[in-house]
């Protein structure tokens, strides 16, 4: 390792490392006409796309085709695989808008997102396993075995990659994102690589449905808010970004829409996976440390909106920033291994510095004396603040002018008193004033029809349900 210069650093005064860092922030401003031309450009894609398959913005039918209303009942399995976590839960529907979910949640070894599909999906059977035996199956201890298989277990499979689905249980992976790369698994049905696993275990468990993760947030959010709006969109904002919402069947030329499947049926839930809009760079704003993260992934060129937007990748784009100013000694007494180490800062750095509103910026320091290791001084943390407020700005501007493209796209303020967009993941969750400044930017694209527009966490409805015992509650700890 090159040892860091610091020559210049005693020349930096304080008012030049503010003018530094606010000067590297405004390379996140994005303009009111930059917004109105992204909406646009993403209507546009989004028409392209209902309209052929192989386009960039993939535009999948989820072959889903209706919504739920909170009158479903039973009780479901269900796994989670798209980023950080695996999780698998167990969820019973009341029948009155209000469900009991068990969840258990196990962190993803990084060597089984670069390894064989048969490594990943053994590791997920193996915990669906754990969790009947654990949870469920009470039997099973005393017996030895799954008792009976009287009762088969439908299991409803969240899988928060691009995948060419064609039936509601069945699709093939398109390609990978968020930084997992298992070659093998791409062409394959996952529904049937996680079966054939489940199968090896002998557990009575059927994969019934395969589900990108918009679109489970939309239809969770549809059953939570039964009949009190109309749910639309599916928003995810978190370790990656996408979104799904109700498009009227007869616009998705592309299917064929004499199939069995499809009579009588009027809406079709689109998965847009959005993450790959404006891949050709069109009209998204860059900077030289987005185009640098872009060159350090798997996947160069591909999903370029999420590499503006998403937690995987806003933490990164702040580690080159400060890295940089390191280097060139405008920033930090000496160097530090985590800011040299690529992937190595957690994106919940924003959400935790943007929250200090200490004058002091006390959490500020604490946070790089623990993440990064460094003492810093008031002006640093100040830098510091200006530098992450320009990232996570432009993340949520651009996040709300693709929702106000959705918007634009399917009239849906027009047709609807109030319209309802469920949203999860951890940097809607817990970017401070995220929901406002995607706000901003929907009033720029949709303008007064703003006020008709409803965000919804969905975390939190499950989070704090009533419903929820207090032993549950403690299992749900954070999402992606
Ligand atoms: C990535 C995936 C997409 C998923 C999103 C959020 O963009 O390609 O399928 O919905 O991350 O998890």
């Amino acid at each position: 390792q090159a040892p860091l210069a610091h020559a210049n650093f005693t020349n930096m005064t304080t008012s030049s490392l503010l003018e530094e860092a606010t000067f590297i922030s405004k390379q996140f401003d994005v303009s009111k006409d930059q917004l109105i031309a992204i909406s646009n450009e993403f209507i546009r894609l989004t028409d392209l796309g209902l309209k052929s398959d192989g386009m960039p913005m993939a535009m999948i039918p989820s072959f889903v085709t209706g919504v739920p209303n909170g009158t479903e009942k039973g009780t479901f399995l269900a796994v989670d695989l798209g980023g950080t976590n695996f999780r698998v839960c167990s969820i019973h529907l009341n029948g009155d808008g209000t469900f009991d979910l068990l969840q258990t949640k196990s962190v993803i070894p990084r060597s089984l997102m670069v390894g064989t599909s048969k490594e990943l999906f053994s590791f997920l059977a193996k915990r669906v396993d754990e969790f009947i035996k654990t949870h469920l199956d009470e039997k099973f201890n005393e017996e030895g075995g799954h008792s009976d298989n009287e009762h088969i277990y439908k299991l409803g499979f969240t899988f928060s990659f691009p995948v060419n689905q064609t039936a509601i249980n069945s699709g093939t992976l398109l390609r990978w994102t968020k930084g997992f790369d298992v070659a093998d698994a791409v062409g394959k049905d996952v529904c049937r690589l996680l079966q054939d696993e489940l199968d090896l275990l002998n557990l009575p468990v059927h994969v019934a449905a395969l589900v990108n993760d918009t679109v489970g947030t939309l239809m969770s959010r549809s059953y939570s808010s039964p009949g009190e709006a109309a749910t639309l969109v599916g928003v995810i904002l978190g370790t990656g970004t996408n979104g799904a919402y109700a498009e009227s069947l007869a616009a998705v030329d592309k299917l064929d829409q004499s199939v069995a499947a499809l009579a009588n049926k009027s809406i079709m839930v689109i998965n847009t996976e959005w993450g790959s809009f404006d891949n050709d760079m069109k009209v998204l704003p860059t900077t030289s440390w987005d185009d640098a993260v872009d060159l350090d992934t798997p996947n160069p060129g591909y999903q370029m909106f999420e590499k503006r937007v998403s937690g995987m990748f806003l933490g990164e784009i702040l580690r080159r920033i400060l890295l940089e100013l390191n280097e060139k000694g405008h920033l930090f007494s000496k160097a530090s291994t985590p800011l040299t180490t690529a992937w190595s800062l957690d994106t919940s750095i924003l959400s935790r510095v943007e929250a200090d509103t200490t004058p002091d910026l006390v959490a500020v320091k604490s946070i790089v004396e623990t993440d990064l290791g460094l003492p810093t001084t008031l002006v640093e943390r100040q830098a510091i603040k200006v530098i992450v407020e320009g990232v996570g700005k432009r993340s949520a501007l651009l996040a709300g002018a693709v929702v106000g493209g959705i918007l634009v796209h399917t009239k849906a303020c027009q047709s609807n008193p109030v319209v309802d967009i469920g949203v999860d993941g951890s940097v809607f969750e817990f970017y401070p004033g995220y929901e406002d400044l995607m706000r901003e930017a929907l009033k720029d694209v949709i303008g007064e029809n703003e006020k008709k527009v409803r965000i919804v966490s969905q975390y939190l409805s499950v989070a704090s349900s009533a419903s929820l015992p207090a032993d549950y509650q403690s299992r749900i700890v954070g999402r992606d």
